[in-house]
């Protein structure tokens, strides 16, 4: 490693509809939002409160637009069973899964914006995928989650970064520098939002890996970031995209 990490990224565009075959422009929006959400330089970066200053994190983590391939179908809703990964049942088998993240554009359905796996998986399903009305931040995208943050959401956890909330009441997120959260926040949470978990900290609710809208989500933390550095050093599950 040489202490610069610069992920390719192919996505795979699956459509039936002519607003389903989203724009280039729509998909380099997203790219851009991710090299700014991860190196500290989002525009509302600035907003994270004071009390939090001390552990907001510059990730360091780049990405870089491989290909865009595109792929008419049948399907109006792919659900959540990774059928859009596989060629064999209508969707685009992954590309260079070791070294590129795949990024599957489609209909998902059931009011799900987006879905990843985590490190550690199958190479053959290995990426994430994000309903095409929550990609980037022009043409379909849909407010309000119109400015990407899914993707930096999903694409945390391919990093291996948990929900803030640790999917439990006052659950654990193994990360030290975030509060413990009693749930998901939902919206523009109003600040400060006290936990009743115990010791009652104010919940990061600017967080990427809560569940607010993309406008009120604005940081990584350095326990988040030393955690995605980790998959990515030697002996790490991702240490292939390394350069
Ligand atoms: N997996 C989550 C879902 O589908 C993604 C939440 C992303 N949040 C956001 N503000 N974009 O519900
Ligand atoms: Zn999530
Ligand atoms: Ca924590």
């Amino acid at each position: 490693v040489n202490g610069k990490i610069e992920i390719p990224v192919v996505v795979n565009v699956l459509y039936r509809t002519t607003a389903e075959n989203i724009s280039l422009a729509q998909i380099q929006s997203q790219i851009d939002v991710l090299n700014k959400d991860f190196n500290a330089t989002n525009s509302d970066f600035g907003s994270v409160p004071a009390l939090f200053s001390g552990v907001k994190a510059n990730v360091g983590i780049s990405f870089v637009l491989d290909v865009v391939n595109r792929k008419s179908t049948t399907k109006t809703s792919w659900g959540t069973n990774d059928a859009m990964k596989k060629t064999a049942q209508g969707g685009l088998n992954p590309t260079s899964p070791t070294t590129k993240l795949n990024l599957w554009v489609c209909t998902i359905g059931g009011g799900i914006l987006g879905y990843a796996q985590f490190p550690g998986g199958s190479s053959a399903t290995d990426g994430v995928v994000i309903d095409s009305k929550y990609l980037g931040t022009t043409g379909t995208a849909t407010a309000p989650f119109n400015k990407g943050r899914t993707a930096t959401h999903e694409v945390g956890h391919w990093m291996n970064l948990r929900h803030i909330w640790g999917d439990a009441t006052c659950g654990n997120d193994l990360v030290a520098d975030t509060p413990t959260h009693n749930a998901p926040n939902y919206g523009v949470p109003a600040y400060p939002h006290y936990s009743t978990c115990s010791g009652t900290p104010v919940e990061m609710t600017m967080n990427y890996m809560d569940y607010v809208d993309d406008a009120a989500m604005y940081m990584f933390s350095n326990g988040q970031k030393s955690r995605m550095l980790a998959t990515f050093a030697s002996g790490g599950p991702r240490n292939s995209f390394a350069q």
